[in-house]
């Protein structure tokens, strides 16, 4: 360990100034699009989630924070626990910048629990290396160990494992678990040729590290760094999973401004990782990006994402915070991909759930749901086998000025779409996802917050998750059947209202 970067400056002082910007930015927050039914700062820019663990009996989700305004800036740890996933109660600040190797930001990390019971936290100290800005010289990243007893106070020990060469320009967002009796910690790189890899290290002692190797070489030329890697087994299998800097867009496919997905395969310490399977996107959406899994006390392998707004406008960003997190979701293995779904306890927020169905349409013709829904988790069946309309589907966040959110089965492309071409605020454009129609008939689960859309595309086998800025006035939810040579054929519709989150939403 390299304690010449140990503690250089007051923590407890700054994260008591991070607070107050936090709550200078609360008390001027806009609440039209700010989430009741998923975990965002009450104000401020969130980013990537880190260090979820269980730990004591709760739940901890930390965040990459900026505590002084809704746009990217020097990173800080939020915090919030939880004691069953559905309740979540707000946390002191976990980190803030206080020592030479992280003067420019508290990067993401992962958290693990020791032998000994005490929480360990890894995570990427960040420093620009022109003292400025990423410029041409990059950033000087390392990683970097805090280790705490009650998950809210923490103690840093310094830089673990420094970056071995000065032409590396990113090195970082470590995720460590351990194997029989070694800890194992895979982080992203950006080689000095501008290859994105995943480097692997281990330790026998949580303290020194080893390096192993590459465990991961991305073969795309253009793409030149992964993101928060993780990685982690599945029954028989090993993922590998990452956020991609520099990918192109293919098709349908990796339309973000930065994408994230996953690979399957095999995998024993001491061997290469044996890769079985493409690259899959996790999610088809616009805004889904460093997803960091964890291992819950029942086994389950869980999931949150950050929801990246990446491309502007980006009109939270005048509303006092900006960014949320996606709803938990439990990852399976589904044959050659992975199948996500909101875990089975957020079905505990549903309030006053209705009962639509059965419905068939006409061409053309459209029903009003529901008048005003702020939240709603949404389960849809439509008959493919039977239904002759050419699009079928719901408008969402549907506003009097017209503005809407489409999320429809289309019969020309054969996919599900997610259309916000009607949207007034924020970046339109739409994004779909493949479906299998063998079984002739189509089933949706929808999560509505007041600025988001979750799609889940046949019991989680593709999700879209983006935002949704929905205008003025009441939020209609609207069934629409449009052209095409004859019926849309609704077998189940049912809509429930979202309970709050938040274990104190007066304050919150
Ligand atoms: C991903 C990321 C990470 C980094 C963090 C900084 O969104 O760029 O690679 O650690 O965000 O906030």
């Amino acid at each position: 360990m390299n304690t010449e970067h140990m503690p250089s400056y007051d923590q407890t002082a700054q994260l008591a100034k991070a607070e107050a910007g936090v709550d200078q930015l609360f008390s001027q927050r806009n609440d039209r699009w700010y989430p009741s039914c998923h975990i965002a700062s009450k104000g401020g820019w969130i980013n990537d989630p880190n260090g979820l663990c269980f730990f004591k009996g709760r739940y901890h989700a930390y965040y990459q924070l900026h505590p002084y305004g809704t746009q990217w800036g020097p990173m800080h740890w939020g915090h919030v626990s939880s004691e069953d996933m559905v309740t979540w109660r707000r946390e002191p600040i976990a980190m803030a910048p206080s020592f030479e190797a992280e003067k420019d930001g508290v990067f993401s990390g992962s958290a693990v629990i020791s032998d000994d019971g005490k929480l360990v936290i890894y995570y990427t100290g960040h420093r620009w290396r022109n003292g400025v800005d990423e410029g041409t010289e990059g950033n000087l990243q390392e990683q970097c160990m805090a280790i705490s007893e009650d998950g809210i106070h923490f103690e840093k020990k310094g830089v673990v494992v420094p970056c071995p060469d000065d032409r590396i320009p990113h090195f970082r967002d470590p995720k460590v678990w351990k194997q029989g009796d070694t800890w194992t910690m895979v982080f992203g790189v950006c080689t000095p040729e501008h290859r994105g890899e995943i480097w692997m290290y281990t330790s026998e002692n949580m303290v020194d590290w080893t390096f192993v190797g590459p465990v991961y070489k991305h073969p795309d030329p253009d793409v030149f760094m992964l993101e928060c890697p993780d990685m982690f087994p599945l029954g028989d299998k090993w993922v590998i999973c990452y956020s991609a800097m520099g990918l192109k867009p293919k098709g349908f496919e990796s339309r973000n401004h930065n994408n994230a997905g996953y690979v399957i395969g095999t995998w024993e310490p001491g061997q290469p990782f044996r890769q079985e399977t493409d690259f899959h996107l996790w999610d088809d959406g616009h805004n889904y990006y460093a997803p960091q899994t964890f291992q819950g006390p029942d086994g389950r392998r869980l999931v949150f994402a950050w929801m990246s707004p990446f491309t502007s406008p980006i009109p939270m960003e005048n509303d006092g915070w900006c960014g949320q997190f996606t709803v938990p979701r439990e990852v399976e293995l589904a044959d050659d991909h992975l199948r996500t779904q909101p875990i089975r306890e957020y079905a505990q927020l549903d309030q006053n759930r209705k009962d639509f169905g059965p419905i068939t349409l006409e061409v053309n013709e459209s029903r009003t749901l529901l008048a005003d829904a702020a939240t709603a988790d949404i389960d849809l069946e439509i008959d493919l086998a039977h239904s002759q309309a050419e699009r079928i589907g719901l408008e969402l966040h549907r506003t009097a000025n017209g503005d809407h959110t489409l999320v429809c089965y289309d019969d020309q492309l054969q996919r599900v779409v997610l259309d916000r071409h009607c949207n007034s605020y924020g970046d339109r454009g739409y994004r779909t996802a493949p479906l299998d129609r063998s079984d002739g008939r189509l089933k949706l689960r929808i999560i509505v917050d007041h600025g988001s859309i979750e799609v889940f595309v046949n019991d989680g086998l593709e999700v879209l998750s983006s935002y949704s800025f929905p205008a003025e006035g009441a939020r209609e939810i609207r069934l629409i059947a449009e052209s095409g040579e004859g019926q849309a054929i609704i077998n189940s519709l049912s809509i429930a209202g979202l309970a709050t989150i938040w274990e104190h939403p007066d304050r919150n």
